[in-house]
C-alpha cells in the first residue's frame, strides 16, 4: 500500500504567503507521492475560539479556496472538513481513554496556547477540557486514516510524539499491531518573515496575503524593513542587513536578479524604493497564476462546497473502515 499522509490547519481565514510557502507548497508536491488527505481542522478552531464563530464557515472556504489556488489537487487529494468526517469524534473517545493525563498536560505546544490565551483574555481564563485533549483530538485526525506519515512544522512535532505514543499504547493494549506510529515530515520550505521582521501572521498585520491584490501586495511591500543604515540611495548597502526586503528577494528572484540586487546595492546603485518596487513586481508575477485561479474560485463557490462535501464523503468511508476494526478490538456492542 502507498505510504499516507495525513495534514491540517485551523480555518483561520484567508492565507498569508508563510502558509503557502512554509505549508502548502510541501503538501502540493507531497500530494504526488503519498496518498493525500488534508483537511480544515473546524473542532481545533473551538479548542481556543468556541465563542466566536461567526465567520467559521467563511473561514473553512477561504482556506478551502487558497489550497485549491495553490495547487492542492482534489482529483489526487482527498480534501475535507474534520467536522464532516463525525468518525473522528469517536475515535477521540477511544483515545482519549487510553491516553495518560500527563502525557497531555506535559504537550509544550499546549503550553504555549495556554499563554497565548492567557495574554488575550487575562489571567482568568481557564483551560477547556477540550483544549486539554487537543493533542488526542490531533492523533485521531491522524489515526482515522492510519497515516503513515505527517507533514507539519518544527511547531507540532511534540503533537506527532504524543501521536505515535497513543498509536503504540493502543496496538498494547488492544494486542494487534493496527496502528501505523506516523512520523512527522518537516516542512523544507524557506521560512518567510513578516514585513516588519518578525514572524509572519495575520494578528501582526504584517503578512502579505494570497488574496491580496497586486496593489496591496506592492504597497505592503514597501514597507518592508530594508538595510536600516542606510538613508539614500548612494549609501554602500548590506544586503545581509536588509533585514526582509532582500530576505524576500532570495525566497522569489532567480540566482541572477538576487546576485544583481546585491551588486547594485554595495556599490551605492540601488535606491531601497526602487529595489521594493521591483521586488512587488516580481511577487505578484509569482503569485499571478495562484490568484487567477483563487479568483475563479470564490466566484464558483458552489464547486468549492461540492469538492469539501465530496472530498468528506470519501475520508469518511475510508475512516468507517478504520472505526469498523477499531471497534471490534474494543470489543464494543
Ligand atoms: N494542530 C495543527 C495546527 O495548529 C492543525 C492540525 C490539527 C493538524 N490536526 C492535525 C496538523 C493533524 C496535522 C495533522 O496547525
Ligand atoms: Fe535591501 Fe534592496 Fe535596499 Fe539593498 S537596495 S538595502 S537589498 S532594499
Amino acid at each position: 500500500m502507498r505510504e499516507r499522509i495525513v495534514s491540517g490547519m485551523r480555518p483561520t481565514g484567508k492565507l498569508h504567503l508563510g502558509h503557502y510557502l512554509g505549508v502548502i507548497q510541501n503538501w502540493v508536491e507531497l500530494q504526488h507521492k503519498y496518498d493525500s488527505f488534508f483537511f480544515v481542522a473546524d473542532w481545533h478552531a473551538l479548542t481556543t475560539k468556541y465563542d466566536s464563530t461567526e465567520s467559521l464557515k467563511e473561514n473553512t472556504l477561504d482556506v478551502a479556496i487558497d489550497w485549491l489556488a495553490s495547487g492542492i489537487d482534489p482529483d489526487i487529494s482527498t480534501v475535507y472538513v474534520q467536522s464532516l468526517v463525525p468518525e473522528i469524534a469517536e475515535l477521540n473517545v477511544y483515545l482519549g481513554m487510553i491516553t495518560p493525563q500527563n502525557w497531555v498536560e506535559r504537550d509544550p505546544c499546549l503550553k504555549d496556547m495556554v499563554k497565548i490565551l492567557r495574554s488575550k483574555e487575562g489571567q482568568n481564563s481557564q483551560m477547556s477540557y477540550g483544549l486539554l485533549g487537543y493533542p488526542v483530538l490531533m492523533s485521531a485526525d491522524i489515526m482515522m486514516m492510519n497515516a503513515t506519515h505527517v507533514p507539519v512544522g518544527i511547531d507540532q512535532v511534540a503533537h506527532i510524539e504524543i501521536t505515535r505514543d497513543i498509536a503504540r499504547r493502543f496496538n498494547q493494549v488492544y494486542k494487534e499491531e493496527f496502528f501505523n506510529e506516523p512520523k512527522p515530515l518537516l516542512n523544507h520550505c524557506s521560512l518567510i518573515c513578516g514585513l516588519d521582521g518578525n514572524k509572519m501572521g495575520k494578528s501582526f498585520k504584517n503578512d502579505i496575503k494570497i488574496s491580496d491584490t497586486e496593489e496591496e501586495t506592492a504597497k505592503k511591500v514597501m514597507t518592508a524593513i530594508t538595510d536600516r543604515s542606510r538613508m539614500r540611495k548612494t549609501d554602500l548597502g548590506h544586503p545581509d542587513e536588509c533585514e526582509v526586503a532582500f530576505k524576500y528577494w532570495k525566497i522569489f528572484g532567480t540566482e541572477e536578479q538576487v546576485a544583481k540586487v546585491r551588486t547594485e546595492c554595495e556599490k551605492g546603485e540601488r535606491g531601497c524604493a526602487d529595489c521594493k518596487r521591483q521586488l512587488g513586481t516580481l511577487i505578484n508575477e509569482k503569485l499571478a497564476a495562484i490568484r487567477e485561479k483563487r479568483r475563479y474560485y470564490e466566484t464558483h463557490i458552489d464547486e468549492v462546497k461540492d469538492i469539501l462535501n465530496e472530498g468528506s464523503k470519501k475520508a469518511r468511508t475510508e475512516a468507517q473502515k478504520i472505526l469498523t476494526h477499531v471497534r471490534e478490538l474494543v470489543k464494543m456492542y
